[in-house]
């Protein structure tokens, strides 16, 4: 049985930085805990190995006794890291540059005078940590029929997306804009990276006998790609980790195919490929780009953006 894991199993690569970057602190730190503001990650396995090694979630700043303290990917209000500093903690921002990029956007669209509009959802940390960057008149829209609040002759509007944004809600709020101003920027900062693991996820399962995807049942990235993944390819699986694999699903197959949603670690993916291999999974095709590779990938990407 010929075992393929696919190109972009498992996290983007503004998750795998931050933990990268945490674990890195936590080294540092010499056995004294550290602290992130929210969890790093919504995967349980993953953040138990971050506290082994002292790195501890909490939700506000005023619990952070001392010491270092980690922003995770999807960034905070520029009070809350500039609070920090305040206190004389030591900032490890891993905000995913993606995000930081539509902080910029938004400063450098309201210095120019812009109404700015954040098609997103206005609770979600990520935006709540964009608008904080905004100095003047802004709304937060969460899709083409939320114009409430923007007035109808605005000069200027300047608009930017949640990273995660669907893409055509994102163009039907485009559209709506155009009618209520006489100047429109618009700066796509959707990251593509859903898109593109669900496309990667797509074709591999079309061309293998079956499909493991690995991730949280509760993790909803991992549920929509389950289900892509079942439509071209009847004999999928969604498993949270390798106990959950039947023998049962591999008879009369020649390849087996190995995706993973956004939040599930890589040593989770290589504890189904040791399962597969006991069950006769004899070659293996490990496609998954290193971090290196994706580091370099988003630097031509930001280089290109800029
Ligand atoms: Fe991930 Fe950053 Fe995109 S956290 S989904 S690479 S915006």
């Amino acid at each position: 049985m010929h075992v393929v894991i696919a190109r972009e199993a498992g996290f983007c690569f503004g998750v795998k930085l931050a933990i990268e970057q945490a674990f890195e602190a936590a080294g540092q730190a010499g056995g004294q805990a550290i602290h992130t503001l929210g969890p790093l990650i919504h995967n349980p396995p993953t953040i138990q190995k971050l506290m082994q090694v002292g790195v501890v979630p909490v939700d506000r700043l005023d619990q952070v006794p001392g010491g270092t303290v980690v922003i995770r990917s999807h960034g905070v209000p520029k009070q809350i890291k500039q609070g920090a500093k305040d206190l004389g903690l030591d900032v490890v921002d891993a905000t995913c540059p993606f995000v930081t990029r539509v902080q910029n956007a938004v400063a450098r669209l309201s210095k120019e005078g812009c109404f700015v509009v954040v098609v997103g959802d206005a609770s979600h940390p990520e935006v709540v940590g964009i608008v904080s960057h905004i100095v003047g008149p802004h709304k937060v829209m969460s899709g083409r029929d939320d114009l409430e609040g923007i007035p109808v002759q605005t000069r200027k509007i300047g608009v930017v997306a949640q990273t995660t944004m669907r893409p055509d809600r994102f163009k039907e709020v485009i559209c709506q804009l155009l009618d209520r101003c006489n100047e429109l920027t618009v700066i796509n900062t959707i990251c593509d990276a859903t898109e593109i693991k669900q496309s990667d996820a797509r074709v591999q399962a079309a061309t293998v006998d079956a499909m493991l995807v690995v991730g949280g049942k509760n993790s909803s990235n991992t549920r929509k790609l389950a289900q892509i993944c079942a439509e071209v390819q009847p004999n999928t699986h969604h498993i949270e980790t390798a106990d959950e694999i039947d023998s049962a699903w591999f008879a009369q197959v020649d390849s087996v195919g190995v995706t993973a949603g956004a939040s599930t670690p890589d040593w989770l993916i290589d504890e189904v490929v040791v399962r597969l291999r006991a069950l006769g999974g004899d070659t293996v095709d490990d496609l998954r780009t290193s971090a290196e590779e994706q580091a370099r990938q988003v630097q031509d990407q930001l280089a290109k953006l800029q």
